[in-house]
């Protein structure tokens, strides 16, 4: 089994130098590098510690952006007529470098520390049951360069990986673009897991598409759950509308005649139609289109208005219930609805999450 060595030395209450000579002395098999992490490997795993038979499921969140995926784990939030159920989660750390995306998450979700996780991840609590983040795309979006995990921001995994072989908490999620699974990716793919599994979780992943499950847009994303060895596997959420999709009209329909109206974040793009991109007009009786961080202004036309769609209307697309306040400007606030998780599809792979530590607790 192996387990990191920062977890390793703290629990033998010994330096990072000591350990190296448990090494020699085969105490432990081997020590090596995953990422930017030490991990040493033991015979057997830790007794769990006494934090982790607490009542209330604890969450640690990298890279919340604006909160999309958070408010998904939290639950309690209404969308199109439905309500989804508070899941009884705390979330007792949530990281962000954005100031505008950590402005917003402070408005619905509570505290997050605000700047860059390779210089707050010492803060990181010393145990959650549940680890989430959304690694930066960028490098592995269609959209973006494609350098894979080898660009500056999507090897930011592996602060992901180290939160996980620091905290080992029951389950992680860690989510990315659906691109993730093209051939173009399969040595970044590759690694990732490699990195995942080899901290000795169990590692589920697959594509969701967002229309299966309630959210009024066609969007991919990959989750890799990781479930710790002594815990359940994983099985993801059934789809909920996987015939009868969310139409970008009832989503939207009782916005149309509603004036324009900064409070309600109702207020949209007047860029002209461009060249290649930004033309794409919403078809009413489907779902919307993929909503993107980085459209600068060309965000997609409304099915029967002559404008381009609101924040508001890219926040339903994306399933943000109406209460979810955006107190940032237009290109910010673009930005993190592009980013987020829907939180319909985030409540949904929750619910999976949430029935893996329950199965244990009934152990
Ligand atoms: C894909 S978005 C996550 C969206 C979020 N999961 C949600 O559902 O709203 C990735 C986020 O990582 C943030 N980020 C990028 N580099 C970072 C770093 N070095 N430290 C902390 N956050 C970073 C970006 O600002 C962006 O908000």
């Amino acid at each position: 089994m192996l387990v990191s060595l920062a977890e390793y030395a703290a629990k033998h209450g010994k330096s990072g130098d000591t350990i190296r000579r448990y090494a020699e002395n085969g105490h432990i098999h081997s020590a090596h590098k995953i990422g930017r992490n030490w991990v040493v490997e033991i015979d057997e795993p830790y007794p769990v510690s006494k934090r982790q038979t607490e009542e209330s499921v604890t969450l640690v969140s990298l890279f919340s952006g604006c909160g999309g995926m958070d408010m998904g784990f939290r639950g309690d939030f209404d969308f199109l007529g439905k309500h989804y159920d508070k899941n009884g989660i705390d979330i007792i750390w949530a990281n962000e470098i954005n100031h505008d995306a950590c402005t917003t998450y402070r408005k619905n979700l509570g505290d997050i520390i605000e700047g860059d996780i390779n210089e707050v991840i010492g803060q990181l609590p010393e145990y959650a049951d549940i680890v989430i983040g959304g690694f930066p795309c960028q490098d592995i979006s269609i959209n973006g360069k494609m350098a894979g995990i080898n660009g500056k921001r999507s090897s930011l995994y592996t602060a992901i990986v180290e939160a996980v072989s620091k905290i080992r908490p029951k389950v992680f999620v860690a989510e990315n673009v659906g691109s993730l699974m093209l051939k173009k990716h399969d040595e970044s793919r590759r690694k990732i897991l490699e990195d995942f599994s080899s901290l000795g979780y169990k590692i589920h992943y697959q594509v969701y598409h967002a229309e299966d499950y309630g959210v009024p847009q066609t969007r991919e994303r990959v989750f890799i759950v990781g479930t710790r060895g002594d815990m359940p596997a994983f099985v993801p959420p059934p789809e909920t509308t996987l015939f009868n999709p969310v139409t970008a009209k009832e989503a939207l329909a009782d916005l149309e005649d509603r004036p324009r109206d900064e409070a309600f974040s109702h207020i949209w793009s007047e860029a002209k139609v461009s060249g290649e991109q930004g033309n794409r007009k919403l078809v009413a009786d489907r779902p919307g289109y993929t909503m993107r961080a980085e459209c600068h202004g060309n965000i997609q036309f409304h099915y029967s208005l002559p404008r381009r769609i609101s924040m508001r209307e890219a926040a339903r697309i994306q399933s943000f219930p109406d209460t979810f306040v955006f107190p940032t400007g237009l290109r910010a606030t673009e930005r993190q609805i592009g980013n987020a998780v829907p939180p319909v599809l985030a409540w949904h792979v929750a619910q999976s999450v949430l029935s893996v530590i329950k199965k244990e607790d009934r152990k």
